[in-house]
């Protein structure tokens, strides 16, 4: 399916999975607009094209998202889709949380997506229609040890998804994608405060039923489906893209 003259809005898109999808978006002929904080999506918009275009943002203050979609359509003319993928991790339990900690996952993982789809929607309707996919996680359904923060914010991007989803259908799509352990440079981190970082690498790929990880291709190809024509049928749902992690009883599978 080709996005010819679509117009493809990513959060996060200069590494990771929203790295994936700014190059998988411009493969399939879209405008990309990479919104990122880390100026490495500079360097990724050089290398895909004229197609593309970077824009230094914090998709969780309000001015900065204003005038960012305001710049990509006077580049672009239009908005056809929405990726709201940006996201931070941090460990703590919620005795553990001091307040600002709380409020800045929060702010990034949950309120950087109203704030987009706030300013993308009226942009969408103009055209007669649109997609938001928001990148939840797994965590939104099953949920790891001293998270807090990051499992609120992801499950809450379900409730936001069904809003968008019920309030501006039939002509905007909203759907939530919940990626199992993906192969970033966010994970790449969070093995690295481990002391150990191979064996909690292989502890992640034993969780796995198809016992290895995810790549943020595999994630971005789900995520262009789910955005294009043949995936006109999804709306509201969150999509689990996991190779099986959680569905098994702990304990239940004999090797
Ligand atoms: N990697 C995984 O295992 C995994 C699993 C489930 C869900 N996710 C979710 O997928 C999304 C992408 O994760 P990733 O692993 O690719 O992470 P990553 O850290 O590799 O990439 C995230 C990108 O978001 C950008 N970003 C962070 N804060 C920002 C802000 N305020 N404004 C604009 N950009 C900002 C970062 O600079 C980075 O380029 C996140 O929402 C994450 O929670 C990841």
């Amino acid at each position: 399916m080709s996005f010819n003259n679509k117009t493809v809005l990513i959060t996060g898109g200069a590494k990771g999975i929203g790295g994936a999808c700014s190059r998988i978006f411009y493969r399939e002929n879209a405008n990309v607009v990479i919104l990122d904080t880390d100026p490495l999506g500079q360097q990724l918009a050089v290398e895909l094209g004229e197609r593309a275009l970077f824009i230094l943002c914090d998709v969780s203050k309000e001015s900065a998202v204003k005038k960012a979609m305001e710049e990509a359509h006077q580049t672009f003319g239009g908005l056809d889709v929405l990726v709201n993928n940006a996201g931070i991790q941090r460990y703590s339990t919620v005795t553990e949380t001091s307040e600002e900690e709380w409020d800045l996952v929060m702010n990034v993982n949950l309120k950087s997506a109203f704030l987009c789809a706030k300013h993308a929607i009226p942009l969408m309707q103009k055209q007669g229609q649109g997609v938001v996919v928001n990148v939840s996680s797994v965590q939104a359904f099953i949920s790891q040890q001293t998270v807090a923060p990051y499992v609120t914010s992801k499950t809450a991007l379900l409730g936001l998804t069904r809003s968008i989803a019920v309030d501006y259908g039939p002509q905007i799509r909203c759907v939530a994608v919940c990626p199992g352990t993906i192969d970033t440079p966010m994970l790449r981190s969070a093995f690295e405060l481990s002391s150990d970082p191979e064996a909690v690498y292989q502890e992640c790929v034993d969780m796995h039923l198809v016992k290895r990880i995810g790549t943020p291709e595999e994630v971005a190809e789900l995520i262009l489906f789910l955005s294009g024509k043949n995936g006109g049928f999804f709306t509201g749902q969150a999509v689990r893209i996991d190779g099986g992690l959680g569905i098994t009883i702990a304990g239940s599978k004999k090797e």
